[in-house]
């Protein structure tokens, strides 16, 4: 009942109005699986190849040669498959590709077939996917990485950090920690417009605002402000993440980041780092360094070691290669999980699965461009890791994700449970 029948692909549009592929796949018992690529803006340099099609239309942003090589060959190679055997089916994407870094049919080919393949099993079981891929055991709700102030490459201000965010941890439970967080992001907005004026809440691309703000500290400062202004205790209920997205304020020539108007080496980097965490309740840090830095992590981790969490993404971008020499010169105490770094479900769980048993973080993450599949919210719990970035709770591509948690809690009633603090540090 489980045999791939039918296989195709289509061109959609995901949350920048950038074309995008979105696959189906449908077995014999009758199930269903769509899944949609999301797309990076501040991507990593080593991350698995996205085809796009060149040319006029849609600025060269078409996914229309990639739709054809799901529906011309993918199509034809896993017809006939076991799709709850679902690490043969993408080995046999990842055979069909043959390049290692998925040049040939596109990653964004891969990934919506992989993932839709997914979920064409846990459909044909007429089971959620997180219950397929995680069995019936699986029931911890992640805690949110909520990016609700927007800077470097996903907003037109000038905050040179990419993602500000909020971790709603005083909670029993994944709605109630949901629910801090929205009244945070409603405070943030009031104080924004208030300090800033009303261009000061416009909205960037994972839906946090994008004030006219220039320095970190400002926004920093603002969350602190809004967090109290909701009536929680900053560093208690609530602490604070960032994304630096650092190769983008890197200066390779010189050496250097662009940050708050100055020029900061890598040994300024670190002494402004360990002033931010003194200054500020920040439990998480990702990418502070450039994506080949490996050396300079290392360095940090040393001086704020059980202080805060370093987190590679585009350094390590979902390649268990690399995340394994991540951690042998112990560089990370975890790493970004993107499905579409890679190419394949199977392979980001070999990520997950490496991390995990050395006991390292796995954060299951979006994309700044998104569709309103929600399945990142299955993956993150079935695999429990404690975590999910998805977002501001606004723009529908982001609310898809915390919604769907919120149907994955009630439907597990008394079972849920929600990680909190318990992954923190
Ligand atoms: P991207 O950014 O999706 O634009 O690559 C997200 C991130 O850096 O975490
Ligand atoms: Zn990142």
């Amino acid at each position: 009942m489980f045999v791939i029948d039918d296989v195709y692909a289509l061109q959609i549009i995901d949350s920048r109005g950038d074309p995008t592929v979105e696959a189906v796949i449908i077995t014999d018992g009758g199930g269903v699986g769509r899944a949609a690529t999301p797309a990076g803006a501040s991507k990593g340099r080593y991350e698995s190849l996205e085809l796009r099609d060149g040319g006029k239309d849609y600025g060269g942003k078409g996914v229309l040669k990639v739709v054809e090589n799901v529906n011309k060959i993918i199509a034809s190679a896993i017809r006939g498959l076991d799709s709850s055997l679902y690490r043969q089916v993408d080995g046999k994407l990842i055979e069909l590709d043959g390049t290692p870094n998925k040049s040939r049919l596109g990653a964004n080919a891969l990934t919506a077939v992989s993932l839709a393949n997914v979920k064409a099993a846990a459909d044909t079981l007429g089971i959620p996917p997180f219950q397929f891929l995680g069995g019936f055991k699986a029931n911890l709700l992640p805690t949110p990485l909520m990016n609700i102030i927007n800077g470097g490459a996903h907003a037109g201000n000038e905050l040179p950090f990419q993602e500000f965010m909020i971790i709603p941890v005083g909670a029993d439970r994944f709605s109630d920690a949901l629910k801090m967080a929205v009244e945070v992001y409603k405070e943030l907005r009031k104080y924004l417009k208030e300090k800033y004026g009303p261009l000061a809440i416009n909205v960037g691309d994972e839906g946090g605002y994008a004030p006219p703000m220039r320095k970190v500290s400002e926004a920093l400062d603002a969350l602190v402000n809004a967090i109290r202004g909701a009536g929680y205790s900053e560093g208690v209920d609530i602490f604070l993440a960032l994304d630096v997205a650092a190769s983008y304020i890197y200066d390779v020539s010189k050496d250097v980041y662009r940050v708050d108007g100055r020029e900061l080496s890598s040994s300024d980097m670190v002494e402004y780092y360990k002033e931010l965490i003194d200054l500020y309740p920040i439990k998480v840090i990702e990418d502070p360094f450039h994506e080949e830095g490996f050396k300079e992590f290392s360095e940090l981790r040393k001086s704020v070691r059980g202080r805060v969490l370093l987190i590679g993404d585009d350094l390590t971008v979902t390649n268990v290669e690399i995340i394994r020499k991540a951690l042998a010169l112990n560089s990370v105490d975890g790493c970004i999980i993107k499905v579409n770094q890679v190419g394949t479900l199977s392979e980001s769980e070999d990520c997950i699965k490496t991390l995990v048993n050395s006991g390292k973080k796995a954060i299951i993450s979006h994309r700044s461009g998104e569709t309103e599949d929600n399945v990142i919210a299955h993956l993150s719990v079935a695999y429990e890791t404690g975590f999910i970035k998805t977002g501001a709770p606004a723009r529908g591509e982001r609310t898809a994700k915390y919604n769907e948690l919120l149907r994955i809690e009630y439907w597990l009633g008394g079972e849920a449970r929600y990680a909190g603090k318990s992954k923190l540090l």
